[in-house]
């Protein structure tokens, strides 16, 4: 399924984070005003996803999927059109096994079917999860819904839910045009959440897991590293910093907070039009870290369009830390873009862009102190 659907991060919002399976008609016809009078439509957003929870327990007697009658009394054809009624795309969510993680009807066995029935309905994205699929390989199972989709002759993105065991960053090229490379988020920034045996992630965790997959990463096949929670619980500045990280990772961008209820803070990391340039540049390549260091400040460092840099000053600690770096004793250099840039022989202006700040040049050792928890967000254009 080689497709020009993502050819930067897809961006969009998803009810799991807030909602799980507790989603509605009224609620969701309310998240879809909000998305457009919020500012989020205006920011890039485009996707609004029902995650798991929008069908019935049983498929119908002809083995079709139906939406819950109670939850969506009007039925998904008429959501689906309210959603592109504001100008917005339609995703919805199904699973490769038997039934899906919260025990509704999977696609197992019914690919082609399902995939009529979305296009039918007007679906432009499809989330697919992996929970209940015993034997099944992880790749086929992917590509056999991939051809059906493809089959229905609409166009429907493909965002791929397995959580890393079967490698998609190898495979997922050309069969989704995102995949899920971990488990599931939580509202978190440096501690996971043990919940029996199945463990859920920080942003930390998540972030740790990038370096090894950056290269495959890239246009029509994005690294997922899963919806963000900012506006979930954490504080400002480890909201800042999570947002930060997905767009300095070309992650795509799926809101997973309740948009009714954002603050503004939280509107203003989501909707950041600086910070989504980033995330959504032209180049579509992900961040690479220069220098791990689990303690104290990481620096992360984003080739950009025009041989321009964003630079992302980590700080994973919870007490502030000073950084002082000399631009030019450290030459930048990537080794997938062969981009590079020596500071003794160019300058680059700087410009920090949580603060709205320029902040000179690199020929001035950059120098200030990072909260807890938090980042200093850098663009480099050469002057
Ligand atoms: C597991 C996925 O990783 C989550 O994002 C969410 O879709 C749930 N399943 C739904 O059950």
């Amino acid at each position: 399924k080689v497709t020009n659907l993502a050819p930067t991060p897809p961006m969009g919002w998803n009810s799991w984070n807030t909602f799980q399976t507790n989603i509605n008609e009224q609620l969701l016809r309310n998240m879809v005003d909000v998305y457009v009078s919020s500012g989020m439509k205006d920011a890039g957003y485009r996707y609004f996803t029902l995650d798991d929870g929008w069908m019935s327990m049983e498929r119908d007697q002809n083995g079709q999927l139906v939406a819950d009658p109670k939850k969506f009394p009007s039925g998904m054809k008429a959501f689906a059109d309210y959603v592109h009624s504001k100008g917005l795309k339609f995703g919805i969510y199904n699973c490769a096994g038997d039934k899906t993680c919260a025990g509704y009807p999977g696609t197992r066995g019914h690919e082609y079917e399902d995939a009529r029935l979305y296009a039918s309905w007007g679906v432009d994205l499809l989330k697919y999860d992996w929970c209940n699929t015993d034997s099944l390989n992880a790749r086929e199972a992917y590509i056999t819904m991939a051809r059906a989709l493809q089959a229905t002759g609409r166009p429907i993105l493909f965002s791929l839910c397995e959580w890393g065991n079967h490698q998609p960053w190898l495979w997922a090229d050309g069969v989704g045009e995102m995949y899920r490379a971990t488990g599931d988020i939580t509202a978190n920034f440096d501690k996971d959440k043990h919940m029996g045996t199945w463990t859920a992630l920080s942003v930390l965790t998540i972030v740790d897991k990038q370096p090894a997959i950056r290269q495959y990463n890239g246009p029509n096949h994005w690294n997922d590293a899963d919806m963000l929670e900012v506006g979930n619980g954490m504080s400002y500045g480890e909201d800042k910093a999570h947002f930060t990280m997905w767009c300095m990772l070309a992650a795509p961008l799926v809101a997973g907070n309740d948009l009714r209820k954002m603050s503004a803070q939280t509107r203003g990391i989501l909707t950041d039009k600086e910070a989504i340039a980033i995330n959504q540049d032209a180049m579509g390549v992900a961040a690479y870290r220069i220098s791990g260091n689990a303690d104290g400040v990481e620096i992360w460092i984003k080739p950009l369009s025009n041989k321009n840099w964003a630079i992302c000053f980590l700080n994973r600690s919870a007490q502030p830390q000073t950084v002082d770096y000399n631009w030019t004793k450290n030459a930048l250099h990537d080794a997938q873009t062969k981009q590079d840039a020596d500071f003794t022989k160019t300058t680059y202006k700087l410009h920090s862009l949580w603060d709205k700040k320029d902040i000179g040049t690199t020929k001035k050792a950059f120098k200030q102190t990072i909260p807890a928890h938090d980042v200093v967000l850098l663009t480099l254009k050469q002057s």
